[in-house]
């Protein structure tokens, strides 16, 4: 056990506040007793105990009111009511303002010492559901990932899920920024592989001819400029995780050689005869349109099918708007802290414009805007202005685009349309009439108007 529980004996009775004391020291509290209303407000400010025998007829003060006072100063205070025979209803009285739980005087000795367990235990799950309220992330060891809507709720269990299972290859979709790098960071962090190495390959950045040989390495003279024996990732990542990113933009050859890695665990270094064998976890990425590359046939479907085993599918920011202001939050402790200074607030009207954007580069463009807006600006507080032209600008987002709905040749039925949309927008934010209106360009009043016309 750590530290003993601090419990105060609020009695002025002189007999039965030593006969408690004694037998809560010996039951193994640390107790503080004392015999006035003064004496126990002082012990609650500057002591703070855990726990309070509370007897509510003392000389100097009103005990219900004590006890509300006493529940403002510490919110998780346990209190229990020791009460004379015939003080029932106060004693009721005192439970509705806040009391855990209330016994009889004298206390049976064994009815005391379970009462004050379970009212510890109570406090303990009171202080941890206000931890998990205040907490807007998951931390997966030294990965954190902001968010807790229901969209990224289920990705941390994904994360969770698809982190046991060592060997599974994982398959990161999402549209760029999403946090595919962040997420396969979590996967790896979260997995019994963390203590060996995370290795990355960007297939994009690298020349055709050399992604081959960065993965599976080559023997000396394999080619012109192979002049020595080199290991590949998928060598060096032994006993932990390859990272291949935009795996859309892996040539041909290197597919070919990585779905025979992916099935057996098996290679060969360019050049090379024998197999080498490795225990590594792949995980890949893309934010292309992986069908599209299979019809135009510059991804083979059979490696498709094979990552496609375990997909994690990443949804754009504006699906879950309900994270843009912890993300935002965060990002500005994030930088402030980089930039050694103090974190600017966010005014609530720059927060509504955030949340009202439809961020087409996601969260890496949330952070962009407000490393941008630190970087530039002194202010203590970040407004709207401090916010680039394009996301502040009301309805910037929607000149400029084409329509994403054209009119069937049939036309439509309008109301309907509307209906549905306003269900969708409503889903979307978890009933949230607010960001509902700003999904639907529409003001939160207008938006009940028309709920309303609908029966909704
Ligand atoms: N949920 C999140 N919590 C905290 N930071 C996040 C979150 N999602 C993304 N980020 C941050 O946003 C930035 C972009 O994320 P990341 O690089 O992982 O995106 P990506 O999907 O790999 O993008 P790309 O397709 O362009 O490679 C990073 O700084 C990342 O740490
Ligand atoms: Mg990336």
């Amino acid at each position: 056990m750590n530290t003993p529980a601090v419990l105060a004996v609020v009695e002025d009775n002189e007999l039965t506040r030593t006969w408690l004391t004694e037998h809560l020291t010996t039951a193994g509290y640390t107790v503080h007793g004392v015999a006035t209303g003064s004496a126990a407000l002082r012990l609650v400010e500057q002591v703070g105990p855990a726990l309070m025998l509370l007897d509510l007829r003392l000389p100097d003060a009103n005990g219900l009111q004590l006890l509300k006072r006493f529940r403002e100063l510490d919110r998780d205070l346990v209190v229990i009511i020791v009460t004379a025979y015939g003080e029932l209803e106060t004693a009721v009285e005192a439970v509705k303002a806040g009391a855990y739980h209330f016994l009889q005087k004298p206390p049976d000795l064994d009815d005391l010492l379970i009462t004050i367990d379970k009212g510890l235990e109570a406090r303990r799950l009171w202080q941890r559901v206000a931890v998990l309220e205040k907490q807007h992330s998951w931390q997966f060891a030294d990965v954190e990932v902001v968010g807790r809507s229901a969209a990224l709720q289920a990705l941390a269990e994904a994360v969770e899920k698809v982190a046991r299972a060592e060997r599974a290859t994982v398959f990161l979709r999402g549209e760029s920024g999403t946090g595919k790098d962040l997420l396969a960071r979590a996967i790896h962090a979260q997995s019994e592989r963390r203590h060996h190495p995370f290795l990355q390959i960007n297939c994009t950045a690298l020349p055709e001819h050399l992604v081959e040989s960065e993965l599976f390495g080559h023997e000396r003279g394999a080619f012109t400029d192979a002049r020595e024996r080199k290991k590949g990732l998928a060598e060096l990542a032994d006993g932990g995780t390859l990272f291949l990113d935009e795996i859309g933009d892996m040539p041909l050859g290197a597919q070919a050689k990585l779905l025979r890695f992916l099935e057996d665990s098996k290679f060969k270094r360019l050049g090379g005869t024998g197999d080498i064998t490795v225990d590594v976890r792949v995980i890949a990425a893309t934010n292309r349109n992986l069908e599209t590359a299979i019809a135009d046939r510059t991804f083979r479907s059979d490696l498709f099918y094979r990552l496609n085993v375990v997909p994690i599918t990443i949804p754009p920011l504006r699906e879950h708007p309900e994270d843009i202001a912890p993300l935002a939050e965060y990002f500005v402790r994030q930088l402030a802290r980089d930039l050694k200074r103090d974190p600017p607030r966010l005014s609530p009207s720059a927060m509504r414009v955030l949340e009202g954007y439809q961020w087409p580069g996601n969260v890496r463009e949330l952070r962009n805007v407000l490393e941008r807006a630190l970087i530039l600006e002194e202010t203590q507080e970040i407004r709207p202005e401090h916010l680039p032209g394009e996301i502040s600008l009301p309805g910037a987002m929607a000149d400029d685009r084409p329509s994403p709905l054209r009119l069937p040749p049939g036309g439509v039925d309008l109301g309907h349309l509307e209906l549905d949309l306003i269900h969708q927008a409503l889903a979307r934010t978890d009933h949230n009439v607010t960001r509902a209106a700003r999904l639907l360009g529409l003001t939160r009043d207008t938006l009940r108007y028309r709920m309303e016309k609908h029966n909704l």
